[in-house]
């Protein structure tokens, strides 16, 4: 990937002196979902896949984007004295708004750049190309400019940007897992406190599975920023009977005797799943402590139901992947993966398995949606780096 990276600068900017190539991963979250804005706990992995850029520092305060992914968008040009989201939404919003939330910080550029990005992750698939793109972006910065901040801070940096620039109100979970990222780890991460440690994925004789629905979700535009509402509702009409300061605080058992104080059915549903989606997180990750991976897919699966009945952040298409694959003799666990409502689910399935699941859920999705997903077998990657 450096060389044709390099040039790819080398044809858009004339040049190719001094040029660094940077890489920052996607993740896949294992387990864990929609509790990171719920001060519960995630886990999820960062993949080998995700985004590279070349990129050079200019003498002045120009800034400049290509993306091998939008090529006919041609070079991107702004400016550090150009801080604000381009209303029309586009990509370079991301890596401005890192920029941005440097500069918050006091980490001020005293030049522009010009950069070259070449991504991997499907767009748009969950898998994370924007948290992967932030993150990258921070890591530039810091490589290029010589700001002491450490890979956590890139991750808090990179959300703070998308919160406050690109107007997602997301979670720290996905900025972190590309931050963080550990080949053949998962991170078993607590959004209370950011406390994490690293769980070794032994798989032995299963390959973690991930399969795009190639229905397209977009975090700003989807009901996501609505889900955090609705169970900031939830929590908030618990703490009229219970005290706890976030929904990760409760066990079942806490709110199961105390959901009648959540009066908005609704809510009811979203705080539910918020409790026990963190419950289940800890099971999972204790379960794969004990070498109990079966019990590790049956929490997969219960998580892939409460997101399709009580979050709703399923769509039709993923209720058909996952629910084919229950059905795949060898298949560990099968549900849906990141913000929802479109993208990718994440199945484990057994080595000897892998070929008849591909072509079941190609099959039964071709029949029952009329287009053939795409099926990756991903390995898990380390977190940002380098590429000399
Ligand atoms: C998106 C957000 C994350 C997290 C997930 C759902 O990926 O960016 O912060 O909330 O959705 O688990």
């Amino acid at each position: 990937m450096k060389t044709a990276i390099i040039q790819k600068f080398s044809e858009v900017y004339e040049t190719d002196n001094d040029v660094r190539v940077f890489f920052a991963p996607g993740r896949v979250n294992l387990i864990g979902e929609h509790t990171d804005y719920n001060g519960g706990h995630v886990f999820p992995c960062a993949l080998a896949i995700g985004t590279y850029a070349a990129v050079r520092k200019r003498s002045d305060r120009v800034v400049q984007f290509f993306s091998m992914n939008f090529e006919k968008a041609g070079v991107i040009k702004t400016s550090l004295d150009e801080l604000t989201p381009a209303a029309d939404g586009r990509w370079t919003n991301y890596p401005m708004g890192v920029i941005w939330a440097f500069k918050e910080r006091g980490m001020e550029l005293d030049c522009g750049f010009d950069m070259v990005i070449y991504g991997n992750i499907p767009n748009g698939s969950g898998l994370s190309s924007s948290a992967s793109l932030e993150v990258l972006t921070g890591f530039v910065l810091k490589n290029l400019y010589g700001f002491d901040v450490s890979n956590k801070d890139l991750a808090l940096i990179g959300q703070y940007s998308e919160n406050n620039f690109n107007g997602c109100n997301c979670g720290i979970m996905d900025q972190f897992a590309s931050a963080m990222g550990k080949a053949d780890n998962a991170i078993f991460l607590d959004t209370a406190t950011l406390d994490f440690e690293y769980a070794p994925i032994k798989l032995d004789g299963a390959k973690i599975v991930v399969t795009n629905s190639l229905v397209k979700h977009s975090l700003v535009t989807s009901a996501y920023n609505d889900r955090r509402n609705e169970s900031a509702l939830a929590l908030k009409m618990l703490q009229t009977v219970i005290k706890c300061d976030t929904l990760g605080d409760l066990t079942e058992e806490e709110f199961d005797a105390n959901a009648d104080a959540i009066t908005d059915e609704v809510a009811r549903k979203r705080g539910k799943h918020a409790v026990y989606e963190n419950q289940r997180t800890i099971k999972a990750v204790k379960a794969l402590k004990d070498n109990d991976l079966e019990l590790f897919g049956k929490l997969m699966n219960e998580s892939h139901i409460s997101l399709r009945d009580d979050y709703e952040t399923s769509c039709p298409e993923c209720d058909i992947l996952a629910e084919t694959a229950w059905s795949i003799p060898g298949v560990i666990g099968s549900r849906i993966t990141g913000g929802g409502f479109g993208g990718c689910t994440v199945s484990i399935v057994k080595d000897e398995a892998v070929e008849n699941f591909k072509e079941i859920i190609t099959k039964t999705y071709e029949e029952k949606v009329g287009k053939k997903p795409e099926i990756y077998v991903v390995e898990i990657g380390n977190g940002p780096c380098e590429i000399k």
